[in-house]
């Protein structure tokens, strides 16, 4: 096992803020309507429980899992579904919630996938947008914020399943990158 610390780069108040003005454009936007919140699990779990206490629509929510194929922490752009939507989505405003959404494989994928379910709207928000390593087009609507670089764990993100329920957000720094005991 590598040898790291986590040092961290966004703090529970800053999510906190973050997750206020979120759920304050959907609730704007949809105003008048309800929606279904899909959480890919298992990274988003966290944010969209949180996310999810802030909405004042009528809201229902249900889960994904997805599984995508690459080695190391690469997609490969192969994706399956090991877990999908169980409640009925035609005609339904639905919001994909995502935790992370960095070469935009996974939820490329399944924003296809969920075609086939016939909603009448489908919006994307992800709390972290990994813009700069983006392999495919996709509209995120809704984006808590954009990082860099890095590898982030926390609030839903994970390293070997490892820091999932940190209340902050912190980076992975290895010992051959500067970390010394
Ligand atoms: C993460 C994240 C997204 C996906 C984004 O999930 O939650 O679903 O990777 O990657 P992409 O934009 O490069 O396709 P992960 O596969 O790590 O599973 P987890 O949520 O269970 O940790």
């Amino acid at each position: 096992m590598r040898k790291y610390r986590l040092v961290e780069r966004i703090s529970a108040e800053k999510l906190n803020d973050c997750l206020d003005a979120l759920a304050a454009r959907i609730n704007r936007d949809y105003e008048g309507q309800s929606v279904i919140l899909i959480g890919v699990l298992k990274g988003a779990f966290i944010f969209m429980a949180d996310l999810a206490r802030r909405l004042t629509m009528p809201v229902k929510m249900d889960f994904v899992r997805l599984a995508s194929y690459g080695d190391g922490d690469k997609s490969c752009g192969s994706v399956r579904i090991t877990k999908d939507v169980e409640l009925p989505l035609c005609g339904s405003h639905v919001i994909v919630v995502e935790d992370i959404v960095d070469t935009g494989i996974t939820l490329k994928w399944f924003l296809d996938h969920l075609k086939s379910h016939c909603p009448e709207s489908v919006r994307i928000c992800a709390l972290i947008d990994k813009k700069e390593r983006r392999q495919v087009e996709l509209p995120i609507d809704y984006v808590g914020m954009t990082v860099d670089a890095g590898f982030i764990v926390g609030y839903g993100l994970d390293f070997s399943e490892n820091h999932r329920h940190l209340p902050m957000i912190c980076e992975v720094v290895f010992e051959e990158d500067g970390f010394t005991d």
